[in-house]
């Protein structure tokens, strides 16, 4: 079996000195693919450490009057190896569409940046029976390439200490494999205690972990959860 993903996605949390302080106390074995996503401030500081660096988003153009975005040759210069595209919150709060997604995801693949896209529905469009269609919509929308990764995250169960069961994720996996057959991450309350059942689950290739990557010691721990099951 290859290794799992672990990426942590700090949000909007941690300046370059608690970022420093998080890889002095984080420690992850081998058999385990690791990735920390920290705000864009504290990115110079993380590309120094032994783990790979991504952004959490990324533009698409390569430069221009684009207030408050950063390019992927930007990134690409301060040492950072990918980015995230189109986390829920992004498309709740900041108005990314599947287009724009999929405008991100191409121009950092052609820099030669990995790509994390991010899917999932929300509460409503599950209850009203739409989550195969939500999630085969935005999925569609994806550029293939091997350096894309999908991340799955119900929406509902982003930072709500409500985990979609593994039978539900592994569902939501299996779909979205079926559409595009890449590694699928889950993402949305992972933690030390519900790790091990998710992560178990056979279309599950690993975890975006937000909450629970911010203290050094449970993300170590997820990690060598992770690593014992590769
Ligand atoms: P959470 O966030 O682990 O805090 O639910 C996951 C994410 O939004 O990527």
């Amino acid at each position: 079996m290859s290794a799992k993903l672990i990426a942590g996605n700090w949000k909007m949390f941690k300046g370059p000195s608690e970022t420093l302080a998080f890889f002095d106390r984080f420690e992850a074995p081998d058999g385990v693919d690791v990735v920390l996503c920290p705000p864009y401030v504290s990115l110079e500081a993380a590309v120094g450490e032994e783990w790979p660096i991504y952004a959490q988003n990324v533009h698409w153009a390569a430069e221009g009057a684009f207030t408050g975005e950063v390019s992927a040759a930007m990134l690409v210069e301060l040492g950072v190896q990918g980015t995230l595209v189109g986390h829920s919150e992004r498309r709740q709060f900041f108005g990314e569409t599947d287009e724009t997604v999929k405008q991100r995801a191409e121009a950092a693949l052609d820099a030669g940046l990995a790509v994390i896209a991010c899917v999932g529905e929300t509460e409503a469009e599950r209850e009203s029976g739409e989550t195969d269609a939500v999630l085969r919509r935005q999925v569609a929308t994806l550029p293939r390439h091997d350096e894309l990764v999908i991340a799955y995250e119900p929406v509902w169960a982003i930072g709500t200490g409500r985990t979609a069961t593994p039978k539900l994720a592994q569902e939501a996996h299996a779909l979205i494999k079926s559409c595009h057959p890449t590694r699928v991450l889950y993402g949305g309350s992972v933690k030390p205690e519900n790790a091990e059942e998710l992560l178990s689950q056979p279309d599950i290739d690993g975890a975006l972990v937000g909450g629970a990557s911010l203290d050094p010691y449970s993300f170590s721990t997820i990690c060598r959860t992770a690593a014992s099951l590769s």
